[in-house]
């Protein structure tokens, strides 16, 4: 079975290299000629563990293919995916330019039926939006069906989010197209996924139903945590024995600086924002989003407080600024917003992280980059925990505490315990974690 994937951003290429892997053959397109040009060589454009290896294994078995070839690729392909990027537009407000120039394409160089599936999370409504916009172009009328088939992909974990599934969903119109959808994942009957299968609007909804729930999963938490902060409780203590109650469950209650990332801000807003037009006002969603931004400024107000409530002239060390570990991604991550903060109060920033250097480099100026922890802990007053990598669970604390101008530690990730902190004679801050009593006692 022929797929074509339009767009090798995240989505495209993860599910492209997939596919070819579940035995498919795919041709993943894209505009960027260079891009292209790489992948071919195997040279990937994004860091995702495993992805690698699928796409030197589909290159090399020839079930993998990249072009700018648009009109070739929908022409071999029965299943084209929309993977192309949907970045938030005005107000929230989706951008859909890109979803519309691939719709274009395909209604320009459909001569045969196709089935066209969206990958990419976009606005309730956008199934009917592009049939009706290959409707209007296309040279003459064939027969298509538009599918939605959101992905739930984890950066860091995308290939096995993708291969081993929670769920698969799919909706679409009629069942014929819904049989190729089916047919495609068919290598996941074998590990018994369950499968949604529904309409194309109802699977839109899907999507940002899920991930607006677990953005106010996370809100609800550091909600808790800041109030465990103010009455001296634990928050870990709390998350654990709410989520081993079924109904809530353990996952995604893990307070912190609040979610970033390309997915869960976006997402939460654009839902917000599409409801709004549609004349339904999500308080639920609004308050995840607001929640959220505050939890940033919170933090700055933790670390300035463990500095004496002034951290002009202060040099502040930053562990970690991807917006998660396991990647290079910066978009939306905490801790940008915290250190841009702590400049505008005059603070001089140090910072490391394993892999995102590169890309703070390009938003984040007069940050004095370090080449690891420990030179990053070198000189400064404070030492702020903001993205939790492994490497910083590990960390030789009494070379840290060597190495501070002042003991002083703000664990925006829960990754240290505050009596074994407090033992070692650090001034230790987390969030949510019975620590305040002994930042005002020290
Ligand atoms: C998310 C969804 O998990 C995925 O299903 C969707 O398709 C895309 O968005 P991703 O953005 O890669 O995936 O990251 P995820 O691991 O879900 O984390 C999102 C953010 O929430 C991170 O900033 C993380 O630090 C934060 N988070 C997560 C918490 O603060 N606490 C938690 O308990 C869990």
């Amino acid at each position: 079975m022929h797929i074509c994937v339009m767009g090798t951003g995240y989505v495209g290429l993860v599910s492209g290299a997939c596919f070819a892997e579940f035995g498919m053959q795919v041709t993943c397109c894209d505009i960027i000629p260079e891009k292209i040009e790489n992948l071919k060589e195997g040279i990937l454009p994004i860091h995702e563990p495993g992805l690698q290896e699928l796409v030197d294994k589909g290159l090399r078995e020839g079930r993998l293919n990249f072009t700018t070839d648009q009109a070739k690729a929908i022409e071999q392909a029965l299943t084209i995916f929309i993977a192309v990027g949907t970045p938030a537009g005005e107000d929230g407000a989706t951008d859909m330019r890109y979803v519309d120039d691939v719709a274009d394409t395909i209604g320009q160089y459909m001569h045969d039926y196709k089935v066209i599936a969206t990958k990419s999370t976009v606005p309730v409504g956008t199934a009917k939006r592009i049939r009706a916009r290959i409707e209007a172009v296309q040279p003459e009328p064939v027969e298509f069906s538009v599918v939605s088939n959101p992905e739930f992909l984890r950066e860091g974990a995308a290939i096995e989010d993708f291969m081993r599934p929670n769920r698969v969903v799919i909706g679409g119109e009629d069942q014929h197209a819904l049989a190729i959808m089916k047919e495609l994942y068919s290598p996941l009957y074998l590990i018994e996924t369950p499968f949604v299968i529904t309409d194309t609007t109802t699977a839109e909804m899907i999507k940002y139903a899920a991930n607006t729930f677990l953005a106010m999963k996370i809100s609800f938490i550091n909600e808790m945590a800041n109030l465990c902060d103010v009455v001296d409780a634990d928050v870990h203590d709390v998350a654990r024995a709410i989520g081993l109650d079924q109904r809530i469950g353990r996952k995604f209650l893990h307070p912190g600086p609040g979610y970033g990332g390309s997915c869960f801000p976006k997402d939460v807003q654009s839902l917000a924002h599409f409801a709004q037009e549609a004349g339904v006002k999500l308080q639920l969603a609004t308050a995840a989003h607001e929640v959220n931004q505050q939890q940033r400024g919170r933090m700055v107000e933790k670390i300035t407080a463990m500095l004496d409530g002034n951290v002009a002239g202060k040099t502040i060390g930053v562990l970690g600024l991807s917006f998660k570990p396991n990647t290079d991604d910066i978009r939306e991550a905490p801790a940008l917003d915290i250190i841009a903060e702590l400049q505008q109060q005059g603070a001089h920033i140090k910072a490391y992280d394993p892999v995102a250097i590169p890309a703070a480099q390009q938003v984040l100026r007069d940050v004095e980059y370090c080449k690891d922890s420990y030179s990053t802990c070198s000189g400064s007053d404070a030492l702020v925990l903001a993205t939790e990598w492994n490497q910083f669970r590990a960390l030789d604390l009494k070379r840290v505490q060597a190495l501070l101008n002042q003991p002083v530690m703000i664990d925006l990730r829960n990754v240290y315990e505050p009596e074994t902190m407090k033992r070692l004679g650090f001034r230790y801050t987390a969030v949510g974690r019975r620590s305040r009593q002994r930042d005002s006692a020290n």
